[in-house]
């Protein structure tokens, strides 16, 4: 599904750099060019963003 038709970044290209590495927006808008134009899609984009960073975190247990 289209998230950004502006630049026609997809949510699969926001979750393939998730699992690339990318942690943040601001690096996210940085290497795909998401939000860059209209800014329509901040929120739906942030949304995919966090949803992935979510389903892929790594969790440290503290003794
Ligand atoms: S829809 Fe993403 S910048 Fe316009």
């Amino acid at each position: 599904m289209y998230v950004c038709i502006c630049k026609g970044i997809t949510d699969q290209d926001i979750r393939d750099a998730v699992d690339n590495g990318l942690e943040t927006f601001k690096v996210l808008k940085e290497e795909l060019a998401v939000s860059s134009q209209c800014g329509s899609c901040v929120s739906h984009a942030k949304q995919i963003l966090n949803e992935q960073l979510a389903a892929t975190a790594t969790y440290y247990k503290v003794a």
